[in-house]
């Protein structure tokens, strides 16, 4: 089985979203982010020692790792810039994807910018920062799940739903 990826602006809930329902489905969970964090510490701050640059190419790393390691089927949550690159674009669309989309209203209200460099000076940048990528995850996604104005809980028993749908049929 391969896993599901599950891409979309930062704060759409794909960590959140993503380890609930895998420990529902009892699937692997994955997430880059936190990958990128247990390798090279808080993001925030190689942002500001590295830059973005550096930042993308090792998340172009892990996100293969992490693919490698789900193998055997899971979920993977990913950050919301990985479909910037176009060699992850190319990865990506070898397995089913979820777009998790949200709007800047729910945003505003949820969002904890410790690790969203991009957003930490400029909390207006987040619709700015969606409507430039929207149309890559509209292209890479199999399906889309919007997760704005409505409980975690509807949007994690979707997901399952969702994922346990694809999986029957193979
Ligand atoms: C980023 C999103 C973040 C994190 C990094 C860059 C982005 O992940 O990878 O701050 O470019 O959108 P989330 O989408 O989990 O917030």
């Amino acid at each position: 089985m391969k896993p599901f990826i599950l891409i979309g602006p930062m704060g759409s809930g794909k960590s959140t979203l993503g380890r609930r329902s895998a420990k529902q489905l009892g699937l692997k969970f994955m997430d880059t982010d936190k990958e990128f964090l247990a390798k090279f510490g808080n993001i925030n701050n190689f942002f500001s020692s590295h830059g973005e640059a550096a930042f993308r190419e090792n998340e172009t790393q892990i996100l293969r790792a992490c693919l490698d390691s789900l193998a055997g089927g899971g979920i993977l949550a990913t950050g919301g810039g990985i479909v910037l690159s176009q060699q992850n674009r190319e990865t990506i669309r070898a397995f089913p994807t979820i777009f998790l989309d949200t709007d800047a209203e729910q945003i505003v209200r949820r969002i904890n910018n410790d690790r969203r460099p991009l957003l930490k000076d400029d909390p207006g940048a987040w619709q700015r920062i969606y409507l430039e990528r929207l149309p890559l995850y509209q292209e890479l996604a199999t399906t889309t799940l919007n997760t704005a104005h409505r409980p975690i809980t509807k949007s994690v028993s979707d997901l399952v739903k969702l994922i346990e749908k694809w999986d029957s049929n193979g």
